[in-house]
């Protein structure tokens, strides 16, 4: 049976899928796979296991034979997990394993943001550091200052522990909260960092009339989904001087930043790298591979979302 991958992944999840006497077609190329790429390769494939990005559109999940994808990654926005419900694909994904490295980078943007890391790398880097100065670069102290998550779920809790080892004061809403508790959070943090999924009610769940609820000079981080913010409202926002600014790991449409945003100072671009730790994608890799191989060989993959 013929496995689809879409990236490299390491090497202890591809050692799971050769054990199990899967034939791989390992795609290695730095771009994202494009939907035409994705359904021309998927086609004679029993499996596909693929990045947080790559388009698995109904198109892909009605290819003859394929009975699994194992998504290399917690969120599965990027799949239609109706179309794979038609079409009887079992759908699998990766939690858990993320949250730790996840979670660190979300206190390091919490951090680079408040503290203008990146303003002050690049203001050193281009021979503009004078000397100090008691008015350069200020930043927001974190201590005493309140987060607001957007998403209290595993990622979102485990930020909290960080931020209140920083003398962080913590507020949270869940799925299950109303708009009125994500406003009440969004006119009272210094800090907003987003942690839900993306879904068809968090899309733009930042736009202009939630951002206009922010207090002025706050800062807004993103390591969930980039298009949980409305990128345009946000760079209005930061324009307009309300935000003090915004540190974002992820882009609405990766691997593009939006170009707003990109030349502005007050804003810290990351590409994508909530996981990217050695440990942890190591773990995503032989779980995704687990997931793929159970559902291959019959078995209830562990964690199953469709
Ligand atoms: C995920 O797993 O959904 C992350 O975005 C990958 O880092």
């Amino acid at each position: 049976m013929r496995v689809l991958i879409t990236q490299a992944i390491d090497p202890a999840g591809t050692a799971i899928l050769t054990d199990a006497g899967l034939a791989l077609d390992s795609r290695d190329d730095p771009h994202p796979i494009g939907s035409d790429e994705l359904r021309a390769r998927t086609a004679g494939c029993a499996a596909l296991l693929p990045m947080p990005t790559d388009p698995v559109d109904a198109d892909v999940l009605s290819t003859p034979g394929l009975r699994v994808v194992a998504c290399h990654s917690v969120g599965t926005d990027h799949v239609d997990l109706d179309a794979a419900r038609a079409h009887g694909v079992v759908v699998t994904h990766t939690p858990g394993v993320l949250t730790d490295a996840t979670a660190d980078l979300a206190m390091a943007l919490i951090l680079a943001t408040a503290r203008r890391l990146g303003e002050g790398e690049r203001l050193l880097r281009r021979g503009a550091f004078h000397g100090w100065r008691p008015t350069m670069l200020r930043g927001l102290d974190l201590h005493d200052a309140t987060l607001g998550i957007v998403g209290m779920g595993r990622i979102g809790t485990a930020v909290a522990d960080r931020a209140r080892a920083f003398g962080m004061h913590i507020r949270g809403t869940t799925s299950a909260s109303s708009r009125d508790d994500l406003l009440e959070l969004l006119a009272t943090s210094d800090v907003v960092s987003l942690h839900c999924p993306l879904t068809d009610d968090t899309v733009h769940l930042l736009d202009s009339p939630t951002l206009a609820r922010m207090k002025p000079g706050a800062i807004l981080v993103n390591t969930a989904r980039g298009a949980v913010i409305d990128e345009d409202a946000l760079a209005d926002a930061l324009e307009a001087g309300h935000l003090a600014g915004a540190g974002l790991d992820v882009h609405a449409a990766e691997p593009r930043v939006h170009p707003r945003l990109l030349p502005r100072e007050d804003v810290v671009l990351l590409p994508h790298l909530g996981s990217a730790t050695w440990q942890t994608r190591r773990a995503m890799a032989t779980k995704a591979a687990t997931n793929l191989v159970a559902v291959l060989q019959g078995r209830t993959p562990p964690d199953r979302v469709v």
